[in-house]
């Protein structure tokens, strides 16, 4: 049997497939929009396990592959043998023969690489420690959507070096952009921890003002991640300075666009006047989650289709 597609890290797919998705996602979506029934996934299953929290990867996920055609299950640590230490590379193994596609939210990368190996269906990241692909294959989406190509862009990254600051500046590696990141110190890029081939598409800033001169997009994240809820305190005075306000904006190109993966602290990583203001796209970007993984599930189940 031919080992199947995975959709661990961003860069599990090459430049090409990647412009072929957001193509796809713009048929998707319009298709969508105009009501047209697109049922390419018929009969097909998607399995969900989540061992974090979720709003908008399983609605995006479970309400995705119902449009699709076909139907997605629900399985989280709580009520499955997930949760009572069943090895994963054997929830792998049956849960794969049951299902077409499996998408999961876990903690550590190296969880979902075991479960990936063990699977014999294609395998997605819907976040972990290290990683959250699928948030910016929707991020670079809706800033095409909203501003064109994002090859020679600047992106500024303010706050944590967490898991969809990873996958950004995995991005820039492929797409050929600019990350400008700011962290408190402590908190910097880990360029092993993020997959990184070199430090050439990201530079590191002290000031956050300074990372956010001159950027055409400019976007932050909770300074807490899941799983890091122990640093809670730690963080809050760590990361007071790190606010992406008003002021900040206005060093940005004026075209410059706001994005936040949410769920969002308003007065925390980003003031309710940025978030809610003219140049945020937030709510685009949540949007744009169901069809680019919509384009996703469709590719790694069916690969090229050109209806
Ligand atoms: N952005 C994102 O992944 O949101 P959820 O945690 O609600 O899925
Ligand atoms: N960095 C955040 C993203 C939530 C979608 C977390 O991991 O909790």
């Amino acid at each position: 049997m031919a080992s199947p597609r995975h959709f661990l890290q961003i860069k599990d797919l090459t430049r090409e497939e990647l412009d072929y998705l957001f193509e796809r996602t713009r048929i998707i979506k319009a298709r969508f929009k105009a009501y047209q029934r697109h049922w390419p996934l018929q009969d097909r299953t998607l399995v969900m396990i989540f061992e974090k929290a979720s709003t908008r990867t399983r609605l995006s996920f479970e309400a995705g592959m119902h449009q699709l055609g076909g139907s997605a299950i629900y399985l989280n640590t709580r009520d499955s043998q997930l949760g009572r230490g069943e090895p994963v590379e054997d929830a792998a193994q049956v849960i794969s023969r049951m299902s077409d596609v499996v998408m999961i939210r876990t903690y550590e990368q190296e969880i979902i690489e075991r479960f990936a190996s063990h699977s014999r269906v294609p395998v997605i990241n819907g976040l972990t420690n290290e990683y959250h692909p699928c948030q910016i294959l929707a991020d670079i989406f809706t800033f095409i959507e909203h501003r064109g190509a994002i090859q020679g862009r600047t992106v500024a990254w303010i706050g944590d070096s967490n898991n969809v600051c990873n996958t950004w500046l995995q991005a820039a590696e492929i797409f050929d952009f600019k990350v400008h990141v700011s962290t408190p110190p402590g908190y910097e890029v880990e360029p092993e921890r993020a997959g990184l081939h070199g430090t050439s598409h990201f530079r590191e800033f002290a000031d956050p003002m300074d990372a956010t001169r001159d950027a055409d997009l400019v976007t932050t994240d909770v300074w807490t991640s899941m799983g890091f809820e122990a640093e809670n305190e730690e963080r809050m005075r760590d990361f007071a300075d790190w606010q992406v306000d008003a002021d900040m904006m206005r060093v940005a190109r004026p075209e410059a666009v706001f994005m936040h993966c949410l769920p969002a602290h308003r007065g925390e990583e980003v003031s309710a006047e940025v978030i809610d203001g003219a140049q945020s796209v937030v709510w685009d970007e949540a949007e744009n989650r169901l069809h680019v993984q919509k384009a996703l599930m469709e590719f790694l189940l069916l690969g090229r289709v050109n209806d």
